[in-house]
């Protein structure tokens, strides 16, 4: 499905441009846009961004795929990363990983049937000493335990 920035998406892609530059060195925020119009970035969003910034969708995409904080599938209302790289691995990572989707029900990339929650193991998120550790949305829960983690699911869940 074709993508299109909002009238005011294209507004603030005119005042972002006005910062950098070049037009490829606002790759990160122009994308940051279209994730939140549209959710995710989709292939649609990267193609649209491609455009914009008159550049080709193929370093669109690295810059895609290289970040954690762009979505490449459809995510819930609240998406839970959880770092399983080798300073989280260390110091249980892994438990936190399988405590979420035992919670949710989830396998990685999963997303709960009303859209509340979605579960992706990534890779470091640059909080290693704080070990282990998970993102909600963009923030950061650290030193987690899996008591912690239930007790942070259950408290969102009871929200909307
Ligand atoms: S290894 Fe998990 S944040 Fe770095």
């Amino acid at each position: 499905m074709e993508f299109r920035f909002s009238q005011d998406n294209l507004d603030k892609i005119k005042d972002i441009l006005k910062k950098y530059p070049t037009k490829k060195a606002a790759i990160m925020p122009v994308l940051y846009l279209g994730q939140d119009q549209n959710g995710w970035i989709s292939k649609e969003v990267m193609t649209t961004v491609a455009s914009e910034l008159e550049i080709t969708e193929e370093e669109v995409f690295g810059v895609v795929t290289f970040y954690t904080m762009f979505y490449k599938k459809p995510v819930g209302k609240n998406h839970l990363q959880v770092c399983t790289n080798v300073s989280c691995m260390l110091r249980g990572g892994y438990d936190i990983y399988n405590q979420v989707k035992e919670n949710l029900g989830l396998e990685n990339w999963g997303v709960t049937e009303d859209s509340k929650f979605s579960l992706e193991e990534v890779e470091c998120m640059g909080s290693c000493g704080t070990a282990p550790m998970m993102a909600v949305n963009e923030d950061y829960i650290e030193n987690l335990t899996k008591e912690k983690v239930n007790e942070i699911i259950e408290s969102l869940k009871s929200k909307n």
